[in-house]
């Protein structure tokens, strides 16, 4: 093909047009973009055998799910009971204590705004399953927060078996029992 066969047909204004084609790296990547786009449909946009990014999504949301339940999952009674004998658990539920409960409930746990957590008269219950519960889900109506929400399982396992060892302590201004006696 000579040059002169190149130039098209049409004219304005004096000025012809020279059919130059695309460089051949340019005509390769246009294809493969749409060949790449035809696999991608099928593969990753859901019109295929591949799973698509909705259910993508779903896999990994019903995994997290699975891994971390939302209503914390059973209660580690056993844990917990272990936790309140082992020096290391009970400092930290200490340090938990200190920083998010000391403030209603009195430093030594005898009870402010809160109720005395050391004597055996409970509101909700003195068992560790109703400890935990009363501690992650709170009494909103009462004044008692939601602790659940602010710190994290290990750290509500470790808080309820400080309260669970604050038992029989003698506080400095205990408050009056409320709730019912239970006995353990
Ligand atoms: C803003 C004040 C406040 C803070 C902070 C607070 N509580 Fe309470 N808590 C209360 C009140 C008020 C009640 C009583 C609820 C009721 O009367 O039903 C209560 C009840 C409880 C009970 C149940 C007592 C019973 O007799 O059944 C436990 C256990 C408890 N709190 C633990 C904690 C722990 C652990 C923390 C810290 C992580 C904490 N509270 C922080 C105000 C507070």
């Amino acid at each position: 093909m000579s040059d002169k066969d190149r130039i098209l047909e049409h004219e304005y204004d004096g000025i012809k047009e020279y059919d130059n084609p695309m460089p051949r790296w340019w005509v390769i990547t246009f294809w493969a973009t749409i060949i790449y786009s035809a696999i991608y449909l099928v593969v990753v946009g859901g019109m295929g055998t591949g799973q698509g990014n909705v259910d993508e999504y779903e896999a990994d949301m019903t995994a997290w799910r699975a891994a971390y339940p939302q209503d914390g999952g059973p209660v580690d009674v056993a844990g917990i009971l272990a936790m309140s004998s082992d020096t290391e658990a009970l400092e930290e539920g200490n340090e938990v204590y200190t920083k998010y409960c000391a403030a209603c409930h009195a430093a030594d746990g005898g009870g402010m705004i809160g109720p005395n957590l050391t004597d055996d008269a409970w509101i909700h219950g003195g068992t560790v399953e109703q400890i935990h519960q009363v501690i992650a889900e709170g009494v909103l109506a009462k004044g008692m927060p939601a602790w659940g929400k602010m710190l994290s399982p290990e750290q509500v396992d470790q808080v309820t078996a400080y309260v669970w060892s604050l038992a029989g302590s003698t506080p400095a201004a205990p408050k009056a029992p409320e709730g019912e006696q239970v006995t353990r």
